[in-house]
């Protein structure tokens, strides 16, 4: 047979078997030369696709780097001229390199040269006959100056997550079918299912087995991104093709893998996460007084007050309008708010206003950082000063600029913090403040790109007071965490329009535990502090106490997102990847590891439905029940009128918590309590009788201890675990705290707790006996203790056993970092 008959029929038969054209890549790879970890060649254009979008570049260079690793990174450039690409001074040096050490599974390349494709699959024996996880075989692969194309296969049953920023009506995945638009605006979040402030072309893709990878276009341009019920699409308008793959194979370690290459979170000085006061339109320094006394009147914790563009004369920067905002009684009110450790934060736009009387202007001019049109001028806007020009904040000399104006702005009150609004016109990332106190900063910004979560915390825009807002809050606080930006929240009550007392209500009970607390109104609509309303008031007292109790547990989460990733607020398929019941409960989120979050989210409800994966869920709120789902995952319906909400801790943790007070510095002033959460009876049972003697693991946690505000390389981490053992006196438990599990590279913190009390939840046996050690030496890791010094009984150590409820109180023992007590209860003592 001729060859062009056996090319024709195999043509047919692929027409006939998927129905359509099968697309190809125009190019062929050339002097491909592979050696270690990578591939390099040469892309050369066999023909045009679809020419009206301009010629294709002729050759293209190709770079494959990190086979072997987890993390592989392909780049396809123009090898003859400069085009954009996202400043890498912004991100970790590591960008650029493949994985490090943490890997688990590992990738291997796949690739032929004409039609060039690539793909990465795991190295793993049961996925060598699994689809690849990323794939351009069988899809045209396209590259013009203003038009580049590149798609890869994804299995059509997989869960895919990412490409915020958008306010998603119909929960965390995306749908398929759909093409999604990257390019960041100032578009009010409360319109769903579009494209907002900021741009994250990343996706997490979860198969029904619970594996999981990701991938990343390193790309600030605009694009579309098509995903189809087999395919994800980039149709992007310039720059270069420059994409990651990252292994997993569980959501935990995709994290890891991306946040490597883009930079992990910051850890926010700790008083960021108390709860703030913010409207657009408070009408001068006596009403924002007056609302901060009333938040104390009616002991609400607050922990900062911010001020929004009203401040400034005329909308300038730096300036306060003297006749209702005077800067020395405003400064004079800061250093009192200080006092009483509450926080001022004030906006601070971008743009300066162009106005030869202004200094931030003139200077700007002299220092000639203002972003420049074609014809060399500053490019002038309009924003609220009117007459705009932007610092170009990638212009070397931008840094010294804006550092300077902040100063001088600092020296005219002491702002602890800032935000940064307007901010969309570029994806500019900046380091925000540099305190000359060498404190940590504190930056809330509206537009984010990759990698703003090393440098800011930030909120989800403006979205309505309207139950739809309410509700789309959840999945839009959970995918800032997927992109990298943990310090994350919705405006509480609603920005635009009328919040009413229910819907405020509902919303502080959701969003006191958002990883970041804000209510923000805005200047045309009513006030809405907690205040305002008995009842918002009730449940604002009631809902930030115990999120200020669970501080030490939110905090030791910021450290595991900048030590490895992880959001702070997690979907719950993050833990349960496999149960296709967690990828749909879009109302519901985690908290760190263990602590579970259902709220109310629909007007009139006074009952909630919330899924409960595998496992024993204790209540912590009062009122709530306990659940039991040990034998499989379940739906619950959950009774909670107006002013409650749902807090469950997951068995098998050991959670830190303090005191509840008005402001975050007399929490960290309080003592500690540690809170044993069991596993179910069924998995005690199964662990009981078989071992004796033998101590089995029932519960862990862990505490990130620092100061709280310095930057300085001084923590450390402090274990919790929790045994039983079985003797011929009975079964006892013992809760073991051990330092320093993890420590700072300058040392240990010196900040110390006092553990006050333990409270065991789910102790089925008799208590006869509690006592408190101390171990000298230290256990070690993995040490299980065996021989123990007792402290000399505090005289105040009670216990009470109610139920399955244990609570021993009035321990005061001292935690530093060196630290290895133990607290031990049951019938007959554990130790030899
Ligand atoms: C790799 O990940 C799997 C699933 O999370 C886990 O079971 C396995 O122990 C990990 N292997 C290593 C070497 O970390
Ligand atoms: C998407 O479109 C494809 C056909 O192109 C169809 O087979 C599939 O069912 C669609 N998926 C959804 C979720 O609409
Ligand atoms: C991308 O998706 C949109 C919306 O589904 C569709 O209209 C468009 O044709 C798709 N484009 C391509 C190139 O597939
Ligand atoms: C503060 O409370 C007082 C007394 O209830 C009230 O008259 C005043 O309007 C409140 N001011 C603000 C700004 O909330
Ligand atoms: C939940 O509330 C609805 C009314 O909103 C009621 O019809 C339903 O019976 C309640 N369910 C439970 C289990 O209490
Ligand atoms: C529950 O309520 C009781 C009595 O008001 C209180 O002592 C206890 O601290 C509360 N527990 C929690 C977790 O809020
Ligand atoms: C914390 O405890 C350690 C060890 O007991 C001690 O050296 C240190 O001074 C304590 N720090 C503070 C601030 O009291």
């Amino acid at each position: 047979m001729h060859w062009l008959t056996v090319h024709l029929i195999l043509t047919l038969i692929t027409y006939s078997l998927s129905g359509q054209a099968t697309a190809q890549s125009r190019y062929d790879l050339v002097n491909a030369a592979e050696s270690g970890d990578s591939l390099r060649g040469t892309l050369v254009s066999r023909s045009t696709a679809s020419p009206e979008l301009g010629p294709d570049l002729l050759y293209l260079k190709l770079d494959a780097i990190g086979r072997g690793s987890d993390t592989i990174h392909i780049k396809i450039t123009d090898p003859s001229s400069t085009r954009w690409e996202v400043p890498l001074t912004l991100y970790p040096s590591s960008n650029n390199h493949k994985g490090g050490g943490a890997a688990n599974a590992t990738l291997k390349l796949e690739w032929a040269p004409s039609p060039f494709s690539i793909s990465a699959k795991r190295e793993e024996e049961k996925e060598k006959s699994g689809p690849p996880l990323f794939s351009t075989l069988g899809h045209e692969l396209i590259f013009k100056d203003q038009y580049l194309q590149l798609t890869t296969s994804v299995p059509e049953d997989a869960v895919i997550y990412g490409l915020g920023e958008r306010t998603s009506s119909s929960g965390l995945p995306l749908l398929r079918n759909m093409s999604y638009t990257m390019w960041n605006r100032d578009r009010p979040s409360l319109f769903p299912d579009e494209n907002l402030y900021g741009s994250h072309p990343f996706i997490m893709i979860v198969q029904p087995d619970g594996s999981t990878h990701g991938i990343l276009l390193f790309s600030s341009n605009a694009m579309d991104v098509n995903v189809s019920h087999d395919a994800v699409q980039y149709r992007v308008v310039g720059g270069m093709l420059d994409v990651y793959c990252f292994a997993g194979p569980t959501p935990d370690l995709v994290m890891e893998q991306y946040t490597r290459v883009i930079g992990r979170p910051t850890v926010p000085p700790f008083w960021s996460l108390g709860f703030h006061q913010c409207k657009y339109g408070y009408k001068s320094l006596a009403e924002v007084a007056a609302v901060v006394e009333n938040y104390t009147a009616a002991e609400i914790p607050l922990e900062a007050i911010w001020t929004d563009i009203d401040y400034m004369s005329g909308f300038r920067d730096f300036t306060f309008n003297e006749d209702r905002w005077p800067q020395k009684p405003f400064k004079e009110w800061v250093q009192k708010l200080h006092d009483s450790n509450i926080a001022w934060v004030p906006i601070v736009d971008p743009g300066i206003m162009v106005d030869p009387e202004y200094d931030a202007y003139n200077k700007g001019l002299a220092a000639d950082i203002f972003i420049k049109e074609g014809s060399g001028e500053p490019y002038k806007g309009q924003v609220w000063p009117g007459p705009t020009h932007w610092p170009d904040f990638i212009h070397p000399d931008t840094q010294d600029y804006w550092q300077q104006q902040l100063e001088a702005f600092h020296d005219l009150a002491a702002f602890d913090g800032l935000w940064i609004d307007m901010n969309e016109a570029s994806n500019f990332i900046e380091d925000p403040i540099a305190p000359s106190d060498g404190k940590r900063p504190f930056a809330l910004t509206r537009s984010t790109f990759l990698g703003s979560g090393q440098y800011v915390s930030h909120w989800t825009g403006d979205n309505a007071a309207t139950w739809n807002d309410l509700r789309w809050s959840v999945s839009s606080i959970l995918s800032s965490g997927l992109h990298g930006i943990p310090h994350v929240g919705a405006d509480i009550c609603g920005f635009t329009g009328f919040t009413t007392e229910e819907l405020c209500n509902r919303w502080i009970l959701l969003g006191a535990f958002y990883p970041f607390a804000r209510d923000h109104s805005d200047f045309n609509w009513g006030y809405q502090e907690l205040y305002r309303w008995p009842s918002v008031q009730e449940a604002g007292k009631k809902a930030l106490g115990l999120r200020y109790r669970l501080l030490p547990h939110m905090y030791t989460a910021f450290q595991r997102a900048h030590e490895q990733g992880t959001p702070v607020a997690r979907p719950l398929f993050y833990h349960w990847p496999a149960d296709e019941h967690a990828h749909k409960a879009h109302g519901q989120f985690l908290l760190g590891h263990d602590i579970l979050i259902t709220p109310v989210l629909t007007e009139g409800a006074t009952n909630v439905t919330g899924y409960f994966p595998q496992g024993v869920w204790h209540a912590l709120w009062n009122g709530s029940a306990d659940i039991d789902a040990s034998k499989g995952g379940k739906h619950q319906t959950l009774n909670t009128p107006l002013g409650e909400t749902n807090v469950h801790v997951r068995g098998g943790s050991v959670l830190s918590m303090q005191e509840a007070a008005l402001t975050t510095a007399a929490v960290r002033a309080s003592p500690l309590s540690l809170l044993v959460a069991l596993p179910s009876l069924e998995e005690l049972q199964a662990l009981e009788g078989r071992h004796m003697h033998q101590a089995q693991l029932i519960a862990e946690g862990s505490l990130y201890v620092d100061d709280g505000v310095t930057l300085e390389d001084k923590w450390h981490m402090l274990h919790f675990a929790a045994y039983q053992v079985e003797s011929a006196e009975g079964i006892s438990g013992f809760l073991q705290i051990r330092g320093p599990a993890e420590q700072g590279n300058r040392g240990c913190s010196e900040v110390n707790h006092t553990l006050a009390s333990v409270q065991v939840r789910g102790w089925q046996h008799p208590v006869s006996l509690v006592q408190v050690h101390a171990h000298q030496p230290p256990l070690a890791e993995h040490q299980v203790l065996t021989r123990a010094v007792e402290l000399p009984s505090p005289r105040a150590l009670q216990w009470q056993h109610q139920g399955s409820d244990l609570t021993v109180s009035g321990i005061d023992a001292h935690l530093s970092c060196s630290s290895s007590v133990s607290v031990e209860w049951g019938s007959g003592t554990a130790y030899a």
